[in-house]
């Protein structure tokens, strides 16, 4: 692979499956990436387990030692800049992050979140698209801001919604989605192919004017795994 390497940072509470999914792309050489650092707020997350097992510093740091967020958050991210990622990727990190950490970082962090923004940002995301009777469902990477789940949206895959889903269900199905999605998004930024600028998100240099949409069965993990 002949692009120089993207140095991430991934930010992660929970089981880490998405950090997998980078972690085996960068062993099996299919990105551009290395993975620096995995940081989180929970010390027995199973993404932190991940991450050393592949030889990767991984760190949690507990809010319960700091007295709000802005320290916290100071605290994390002096953490973050001391392995120096190109890009930070927020994969199921389930904090809010304070509006002057994430100005700090604008056009260098990017969220994945479980619905096709701009529905449902926030939490519940499968219960409230199946309450409100969707057809479809999905997941979408965007660059963040200090708008909770709402920055600029680079790309996004789009599952059926069946009849007799349930929550559980539906986010089981869309959670192989995501790993390809993230891969995929993470393909064109590590190529500088994607960038985020102050007018907007551009690819090959043009506006992006919609998302891109992950075509439904392709397994390529660069940009011809995007439909227009
Ligand atoms: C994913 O659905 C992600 O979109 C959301 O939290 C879940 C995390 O999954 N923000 P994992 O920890 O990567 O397995």
């Amino acid at each position: 692979m002949s692009a120089t390497p993207l140095p991430i940072a991934v930010l992660a509470s929970g089981e880490g499956t998405n950090l997998q999914a980078l972690l085996d792309a960068q062993r099996e050489s299919r990105l551009p990436i290395t993975v620096v650092g995995v940081f989180g707020d929970k010390p027995a997350a199973r993404a932190l387990e991940r991450a050393r097992r592949c030889g990767v510093v991984a760190e949690a740091i507990e809010p319960r030692a700091y007295s709000d967020r802005a320290s916290y958050d100071e605290a994390l991210f002096a953490r973050v800049a001391s392995v120096a990622p190109g890009l930070v990727v927020c994969a199921g990190y389930m904090r809010l992050i304070s509006a002057a950490i994430v100005e700090h970082w604008v056009g260098r962090m990017i969220n994945i979140h479980p619905s096709l923004l701009p529905k449902y940002q926030g939490l519940r995301t499968h219960q409230r698209a199946l309450a409100a009777g969707d057809r479809e469902h999905g997941a979408s990477v965007h660059f963040a801001t200090p708008e909770l789940d709402g920055g600029p949206v680079v790309s996004r895959v789009v599952v059926e919604v069946r009849e007799h889903d349930t929550p559980e269900a539906l986010a089981h199905r869309l959670l192989p989605h995501e790993h390809r999605l993230l891969l995929a998004t993470i393909a064109l930024i590590a190529r500088r192919y994607v960038t985020a600028t102050p007018l907007g998100i551009t690819i090959d240099g043009r506006l992006l004017h919609e998302p891109l949409t992950l075509a439904p069965d392709d397994y390529l993990y660069d940009a011809a795994g995007f439909v227009a």
